[in-house]
Order: structure tokens, then sequence, then C-alpha cells
């Protein structure tokens, strides 16, 4: 039987667990998340044992990060669940410090990330979304002072902005990006996915279709603008309302206009029904 997983809830136990393992010269890798895992959180947990004696899951909802027409009341929690996972996966910690932890009354300090959190994606349609993600993470890079830190791909600017964000305060922290896990029909696996349909559920791929042939095209010599206009049309035509869909610079995502300002990552936000779905792909 895999050995019982340790819940901590406070700053102390959390720090006085940290410092044990430091004292045994034992690296550690945080895997941040908002619970409801599924595969792809999974993967971020393999990768991160494979770089670190111990791995610290965190499991917290961040009310910073949802802006008050948002689902933060009805995202998906299954911790129960979620833990019985982790203890099958030999995680060491999961750090879940409630509400009152994370935001004590008084809290009065965010962090404000510019460069890639100021992009025009994500930012645009989610103001608040990442001074309340630079904020919640920059804790908890403090908080459990880990050697690695494992964000996906599946959140492409997020993995920027965190990366930025901990170079630019001198985090003593190496975060790393892990590739997207997808459903056999392509859909990348997220927490959101639950909130589909059926019928909708079965229009979700055509996401990750239409961004595999735009990437296809313009890896081709097919002009960008041109193939992200169909691409756009063939998701709307879906039933999709478009956020967007754009051809960034994989590493800083400025806009870019032909191939030869590559490495070109796709990215597309879109709705399908009250579903808001992301993904993106490199071209
Ligand atoms: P959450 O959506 O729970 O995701 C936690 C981590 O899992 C993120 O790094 C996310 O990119 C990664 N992830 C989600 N779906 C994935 C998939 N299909 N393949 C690979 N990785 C995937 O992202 C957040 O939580 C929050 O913003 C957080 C960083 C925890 C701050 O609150």
């Amino acid at each position: 039987m895999a050995a019982r997983l340790r819940v901590l809830r406070t700053v102390p136990a959390l720090r006085a667990a940290i410092r044990r393992w430091r004292a045994r010269g034992e690296r550690i890798a945080l895997v941040p998340t908002m619970g409801a895992l599924h595969a792809g959180h999974l993967a971020l947990v393999r990768a991160a044992r494979r770089r670190a004696q111990r791995v610290v899951v965190s499991i917290f909802v961040n009310p910073a990060q949802f802006a008050p027409h948002e689902d933060y009341a009805s995202y998906p929690r299954t911790f129960n669940r979620d833990v019985a996972v982790l203890t099958e996966m030999a995680v060491d910690l999961v750090w879940a410090p409630p509400v009152a932890v994370m935001y004590p009354a008084g809290f009065a300090t965010r962090i404000l990330p510019e460069g890639p959190a100021t992009a025009g994606l994500e930012d645009k349609f989610r103001p608040h979304f990442f001074g309340g993600v630079t904020t919640v993470v920059g804790k908890l890079l403090i908080q459990c002072a880990p050697d690695f830190a494992l964000f996906g791909e599946k959140d492409f600017q997020q993995l920027k902005v965190v990366t930025r964000m901990a170079k630019d305060l001198d985090l003593p922290v190496r975060v790393i990006g892990v590739p997207t896990v997808r459903e056999p029909d392509g859909l990348a696996m997220s927490s959101r996915n639950a909130y589909l349909s059926a019928a909708e559920r079965a229009v979700a791929p055509t996401l990750h279709r239409v961004l595999s042939g735009c990437a296809e095209k313009i890896a081709a010599g097919a002009p960008i603008a041109r193939t992200l206009d169909h691409g756009r049309t063939e998701i709307a035509a879906a039933g999709f309302a478009i956020d967007y869909l754009e051809a960034r610079h994989a590493e800083t995502l400025a806009p870019v206009a032909s191939a030869k300002d590559g490495p070109i990552r796709l990215l597309v936000a879109a709705r399908l029904g009250k579903t808001r779905l992301i993904d993106n792909i490199g071209a």
C-alpha cells in the first residue's frame, strides 16, 4: 500500500516539512494546480518526480484569478479523489491552504506582470487573470521554495508569464514547461472540459484539428494571415464564438508576419456554449 500522503494547510507546517527535506539535501519540485486533476496534471507530477526526490502538489482554487462573472464558485472541486490519485503516484505532500491562509484579512499586495502578460491574448479577454496568477504563483514559490516548478504548455501564455516573473524577481527556481496532454481525439485535457454537454464535447476537438491544419500549412509556406482567416472561419462554422486565433513568436509572444519571424506558436481561445476553451501548438 502507498504511504499516507500528507495534506498541509498552514504555512508553518509546510515550512517545517520543506526544512526537513532541505536539511537532508533533497531536491524539491512543485506542481501548482487548482485540483480537479486529470492526466495533464499527472504528466506534470511525473515530470516533477524525474527531477526531484520530493514532489509537492499544491491544490488551491485561486479566487484572485477569476473575475466576478467567471466560474470560481462552480469550478470543479474533487479534493478527496485528487488526494487518492496523488497518493497512488507517491507524491510527498499536498499543499492545500484555505483561502484565509493564502489571503488573510488585510492582504494588500499584488504582483503586476507585464511583457508576456500584456501580449493581447488571454489578457485581452481576462484582464484580471495574470495578476491573480502571478500573485498566487509568487506566493506558492516563496512558500514552498522548490528547486523546480512545473507548468503545462496547455496554458502557454501562463508558462511564459511565470517564467518571466521568476526571472525578474530572482526567484531561485527553474520553471519547466511540459507538453500538452490530449484526449485520443485531440482535445486538450482541461478541468473545464467537464462543463461540456455531449454535443459540445463532440465538436470540441475542432480546435486542435484546425490548429494542426494551420500549423501544417504555415510550415509548408502558406501565408499566415490568410491561413488563420480560414482557420477562424472553420472554428466559427463548428459553432464556437472565437476570442482569438493568432500566430505569435514562441518565446516573446510578439505578433509574427511570416514563417521566417519564428519559431511560431499558434494560440486559440474560443467559447462553446458557456465553456471557454484554449489551446496552442507549435508551427
Ligand atoms: P490548473 O488549470 O489546475 O492547471 C495546473 C497546471 O496543469 C498548469 O500548469 C496547466 O498548464 C497544467 N495543465 C492543465 N491541463 C494540461 C494538459 N492538458 N496538459 C499538460 N498540462 C496541463 O493553471 C492553473 O491551474 C492555475 O492558473 C495555477 C498555475 C495553479 C495558479 O493558480
